[in-house]
C-alpha cells in the first residue's frame, strides 16, 4: 500500500458560496487544502471592501477552526486608482467575467476592447494584483473557450506586466497559448484531467459533470493532462468545484458546476502516480501542480499542513446534506482508488 504525501495543498479556484451552502461545504476544502481562492460570484457579486471582509470572516467561521487560508478575489469591475489602492492587501487577485456566461455573472464585462479594460488593468498591473479570467465567448458552446484565445493574446501583449490566469482551461488551443506568453498562467480541475463531453452527453445524461466550461474532446483532455502531469511552473490546480443544490442539478435547466471538494486530491494522486519506476517525479510534478507553482505565481506563503494520501479504496458519499441543502458530489456513490489518512 503506497503513502504520499502533499505539503500545503492548494485549490486555487474554488466557489465556497454562502450562508448553509458555506457551512456544509467549507469543511471539505479545510480538510484537504491549506488554502483556496475564493471565488466572488455570490448571488450578489463581491465588489467592495466591506463585503469583501464579511465574506472573508463568514469563510472563516465556516471552515470551523481549520488551518485553512481563505484567498479572496473580487469580482472585475471598472475601479479607480484610490479604491485598488485601498484594498490591495486584502485580496489576492480580481476576477473577470463575461457578462452572463456562467452563475452569478450577468454583473461581468460586455465589452472586451482594450480601451474599456485599460484604466483598470493598467492600475491592476502597477499594483502587481494578478487577473483572473472565465475565457469563454458566448458561442457555439464546444468553442467557447477556444474563441476567447485572441483575447487572452490582447490582454497578454497590452498588459505585460499584469499577471493573468487563464481559468480552469478545457482545450489544446489553450495549453499552447498559456505556454506562449510569460504572462499567461492557467488553472486546470480535476473533472477535466478526467472527463469528455462523452462522460456528460453521451450516454445517459449526467448532470453533477456539467459545468461551464463544458468538458472537450478527447485530445484536448490528453494535452491537459500531458501539461498538467509534466512539471509545468505556468499551470496550478484550481478545482472549481461548484456545489448546487441536488434539486437544481438533476431537473430540467440545470445548474452548471461540478461538487468535486471531498474527492479532488485523491483523483490528482491516481491520476499522477502511475508507475513504480518514476514514482520521485510523479511525486514531485503533483507537488507542484498542487502547491508550488501557485506558491511561485501568487507569491503565496501558505499555513503549514501536510496530507498524507494512501492508495486504498474510497467509497465516495452518494450525498452530502445539512437542515438545508443536499448536494451531490462528482462520482457520488462510486470507488476511487486514494484515501486521505
Ligand atoms: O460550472 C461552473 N460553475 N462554471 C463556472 O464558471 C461557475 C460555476 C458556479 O459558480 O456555479
Ligand atoms: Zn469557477
Amino acid at each position: 500500500m503506497r503513502d504520499i504525501i502533499i505539503n500545503q495543498p492548494l485549490d486555487m479556484h474554488l466557489h465556497l458560496r454562502d450562508n448553509d451552502m458555506l457551512k456544509l461545504v467549507a469543511p471539505f476544502s479545510a480538510k484537504s487544502f491549506s488554502g483556496g481562492l475564493i471565488m466572488p460570484n455570490l448571488s450578489t457579486p463581491i465588489t467592495n471592501k466591506q463585503m469583501l471582509m464579511s465574506y472573508k470572516n463568514r469563510v472563516l467561521e465556516a471552515i470551523d477552526g481549520n488551518n485553512f487560508e481563505p484567498y479572496m478575489t473580487l469580482f472585475y469591475q471598472n475601479y479607480d486608482t484610490k479604491f485598488l489602492k485601498d484594498i490591495q492587501n486584502d485580496i489576492t487577485a480580481i476576477k473577470l467575467y463575461p457578462a452572463g456566461i456562467t452563475t452569478n455573472s450577468k454583473q461581468g464585462v460586455s465589452n472586451f476592447d482594450i480601451k474599456e479594460l485599460e484604466p483598470t488593468l493598467s492600475v491592476m498591473s502597477e499594483l502587481d494584483i494578478p487577473l483572473c479570467v472565465h475565457g469563454e465567448t458566448d458561442g457555439f458552446v464546444m468553442d467557447r473557450e477556444s474563441q476567447f484565445m485572441d483575447i487572452y493574446e490582447q490582454l497578454a501583449t497590452n498588459f505585460p506586466k499584469l499577471n493573468i490566469i487563464m481559468e480552469h482551461i478545457t482545450t489544446k488551443d489553450a495549453t499552447k497559448i498559456v505556454q506562449k506568453y510569460d504572462n499567461l498562467y492557467a488553472t486546470i480541475t480535476a473533472h477535466h484531467l478526467l472527463i469528455t463531453l462523452d462522460d456528460v452527453a453521451g450516454g445517459f445524461l449526467d448532470p453533477h459533470l456539467f459545468c461551464k466550461p463544458i468538458a472537450k474532446r478527447y485530445e484536448d483532455k490528453e494535452a491537459l493532462v500531458k501539461l498538467a502531469t509534466s512539471g509545468n511552473k505556468k499551470v496550478m490546480f484550481g478545482s472549481d468545484s461548484a456545489p448546487h443544490p441536488t434539486h437544481k442539478k438533476e431537473c430540467c435547466g440545470c445548474a452548471a458546476g461540478v461538487f468535486t471538494a471531498p474527492i479532488a486530491l485523491q483523483l490528482l494522486c491516481e491520476l499522477f502516480i502511475k508507475d513504480e519506476q518514476n514514482i520521485n517525479l510523479q511525486e514531485q510534478n503533483l507537488q507542484k501542480f498542487l502547491s508550488s507553482n501557485a506558491v511561485d505565481i501568487y507569491g503565496l506563503t501558505p499555513p503549514n499542513k501536510t496530507i498524507t494520501l494512501r492508495e486504498k479504496n474510497y467509497k465516495v458519499a452518494v450525498d452530502y446534506k445539512n437542515t438545508t441543502h443536499t448536494i451531490t458530489p462528482m462520482y457520488g456513490g462510486k470507488t476511487i482508488k486514494w484515501s486521505i489518512i
